[in-house]
C-alpha cells in the first residue's frame, strides 16, 4: 500500500514509519522538522522510506505526495494545550487548515483512505465515562482546533473513507522523542533528579503506548468504511496520582514532589471507554503503564537521554525556540485566512 504520513517524523509518526515500512508498505513521510532540535530524517526514519521536508499547509506539497496514494494519514500539528496557547493563530494553521487542505488533495488525488490523528481531549472534563459519541467539551485551543476538524472533515472528504483517532495520553520511546507529556516527564524526572513533579492528582487520564497507537494505525489502513475511535484500553484508565505512584513504585528512591493542588493550565479530567476499539480490534492496546515507565526509566538511566529538561524533548519549549529562529511561523496564505475565518465563526477570535 502507498501510504502518506504527514508529520511522519514526529513522536509517532517515526514509530509508525518504522512498522509500516517494516510491513511492506511504501511510505512517504512529509515534515517540516519544525523543532529546533536538527533532526536528521536519516537517523528518525528508516531508509526505505521516502522523506519530503515540506509545509502541510502547502497546496503544491499536499497534492504532490497524494497523487498516488492509497491512504493519506495527517498526524501533524502542535500537540498539547501550552504549545497551542502560544500561538493561537498558529495552531490554527497547523491544526486545522493544514488537515482541512490535506482533505482537499485528497479529494483531488482520489485516495482510498484519509486517517486523522485525534485526541480524547476533545472531551475536556466530563462525570463518569465518556465514549465516541459524548458531546464533545473542548477547554482550549488545542481541543478546539481538533474538535472543528473532525466535524469538517467529513464534509471535506465526501464518499473518501475517513478514520478518526481520538487518542489517550501516548507513552513509551519513539526516534523522535517527547518527554512533555505526563508518564515519559514523571519518569524521566524521576530518574534525573528524583523527584516526580505532581500538581494536584484527581484528574482522570487515559493512556496508551506509543507502539499501540501503531498497531492500530496499521490495522485501520486495511478496514472498510467511516470510523472514530478511541483509542486506549479501559485498564489504562488511571488519574494523574496513580501515574505518579506507579513512577514512584518503578524508580527506586525517588519521590513525589507535591505541587499546587489543580494544574489551571491543563484541567482534562475524563474516564474513557475504548469498547468500540475492543470490538473492532480485540488484541490492540495491551501495554501497560509500568511497561512505558519502565522503557524510559532505561534510557534516562543509561544516559541515552542526557538532561530530560533539554528542549529538544518539549515541544513547548522547542515551539519557543522554532518561533523565535523563524522555523515556523503563520503562513496567512488565502487558504489559511478562509480557514482561521471559519474557527473564529466558531469560536469567537483569536488573540
Ligand atoms: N503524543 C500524544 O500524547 C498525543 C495524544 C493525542 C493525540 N495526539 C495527536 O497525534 C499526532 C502526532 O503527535 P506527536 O506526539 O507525534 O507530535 P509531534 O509534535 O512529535 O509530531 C508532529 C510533527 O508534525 C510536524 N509538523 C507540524 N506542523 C507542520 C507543518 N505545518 N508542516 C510540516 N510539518 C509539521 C512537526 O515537525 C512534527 O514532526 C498529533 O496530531 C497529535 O495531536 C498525540
Amino acid at each position: 500500500m502507498r501510504v502518506v504520513l504527514l508529520g511522519g517524523a514526529g513522536y509517532i509518526g517515526s514509530v509508525a514509519t518504522d512498522r509500516l515500512v517494516r510491513q511492506g508498505h511504501d511510505v512517504t513521510v512529509v515534515d517540516g522538522l519544525i523543532y529546533n532540535r536538527n533532526d536528521d530524517p536519516g537517523e528518525l526514519l528508516p531508509a526505505a522510506a521516502k522523506f519530503v521536508q515540506g509545509d502541510l499547509r502547502d497546496p503544491v506539497v499536499l497534492g504532490e505526495v497524494s497523487a498516488g496514494a492509497d491512504v493519506v494519514v495527517h498526524l501533524g500539528g502542535l500537540v498539547g494545550e501550552p504549545a497551542c496557547a502560544t500561538d493561537e493563530r498558529l495552531a490554527v494553521e497547523l491544526n486545522y487548515a493544514a488537515p482541512i487542505l490535506a482533505a482537499d488533495s485528497a479529494v483531488q488525488a482520489d485516495v482510498g483512505r484519509f486517517v486523522f490523528f485525534s485526541s480524547c481531549s476533545v472531551y475536556g472534563r466530563h462525570e463518569g465515562t465518556v465514549d465516541e459519541d459524548t458531546p464533545a467539551n473542548p477547554l482550549g485551543i488545542y481541543a478546539r482546533t481538533k474538535v472543528l476538524a473532525e466535524r469538517r472533515l467529513p464534509e471535506v472528504l465526501g464518499s473518501i473513507p475517513t478514520t478518526i483517532l481520538r487518542l489517550a495520553t501516548v507513552h513509551g520511546l519513539s526516534p523522535r522523542q517527547r518527554l512533555d507529556s505526563v508518564v515519559n516527564r514523571m519518569t524521566s524526572r524521576a530518574v534525573a533528579d528524583g523527584r516526580i513533579p505532581l500538581n494536584g492528582g484527581g484528574q482522570r487520564r487515559p493512556l496508551v503506548h506509543v507502539n499501540d497507537v501503531v498497531q492500530v494505525l496499521a490495522k485501520a489502513l486495511t478496514m472498510t468504511g467511516d470510523h472514530v475511535w478511541n483509542v486506549g484500553s479501559d485498564q489504562e484508565n488511571h488519574t494523574i496520582g496513580d501515574i505518579a505512584k506507579t513512577v514512584e513504585d518503578v524508580v527506586s528512591l525517588a519521590v513525589i514532589d507535591y505541587g499546587p493542588e489543580l494544574d489551571e493550565a491543563d484541567a482534562r479530567d475524563y474516564r474513557v471507554s475504548f469498547a468500540r476499539l475492543r470490538e473492532a480490534m480485540p488484541e490492540v492496546c495491551s501495554t501497560t503503564l509500568k511497561q512505558g515507565i519502565q522503557e524510559i526509566a532505561t534510557v534516562v538511566a543509561e544516559g541515552i537521554v542526557k538532561d530530560p529538561q533539554d528542549p529538544q524533548y518539549d515541544n513547548h519549549a522547542g515551539l519557543r525556540l522554532a518561533i523565535a529562529s523563524d522555523r515556523v511561523a503563520v503562513l496567512g496564505s488565502q487558504d489559511c485566512k478562509r480557514l482561521h475565518a471559519e474557527y473564529v465563526g466558531v469560536f469567537g477570535d483569536a488573540r
